[in-house]
């Protein structure tokens, strides 16, 4: 696929429900894993305009950025550091409604308030993590879960 993003406009559950085809089809015969990364955060970002969208990828025992849209970020976070960390360490998303109230959190940018990371998994280890930030407080909820979660889960490695 190679035609522009068609952006729904609408409830959250439609505007994810009118992406994730979009995002099969970016996938589709495409095994190289940064490409599809790539092209997820990007779409991830032209849907929904959030302030951050991107991947931390697990090597040596530390997550590393991987592609995202967005402000600059922190290369290096440590396992059960920050938001990011913890999800790893727990292997379970995490919701964060606001930042400040988050023990440890890491604060790539100071317009970021609340936060949803979604671990990436393969065979039952986490390979990395997939990290949105908002410039709102108390921003993402059990829909933006479960719609990441399924996003997360077309990834092929
Ligand atoms: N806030 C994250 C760090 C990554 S940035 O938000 C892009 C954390 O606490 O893990």
């Amino acid at each position: 696929m190679a035609d522009d993003l068609i952006i729904a406009k609408g409830s959250k559950v439609a505007q994810y429900e009118s992406l994730i085809p979009q995002i099969k089809a970016l996938l589709e015969g495409e095994l190289d894993l940064i490409a599809n990364l790539a092209n997820i955060a990007a779409s991830l970002k032209e849907q929904f305009g959030w302030l951050w969208v991107g991947f931390y990828l697990v090597k040596k025992n530390e997550l590393v950025l991987g592609p995202f849209q967005g402000p600059v970020a922190c290369t290096r976070i440590q396992k059960g550091r920050g938001v990011c960390g913890a999800a790893w360490l727990s292997a379970k998303t995490l919701i964060v409604p606001d930042v400040e109230q988050f023990p440890g959190h890491i604060a790539c940018s100071s317009l970021s308030k609340s936060e949803i990371v979604v671990p990436m998994k393969h065979k039952n280890e986490v390979i990395g993590v997939l990290d949105v930030d908002s410039e709102s407080l108390n921003f993402f909820d059990e829909i933006d879960q479960q719609y990441l979660e399924e996003i997360v889960a077309l990834i092929q490695l």
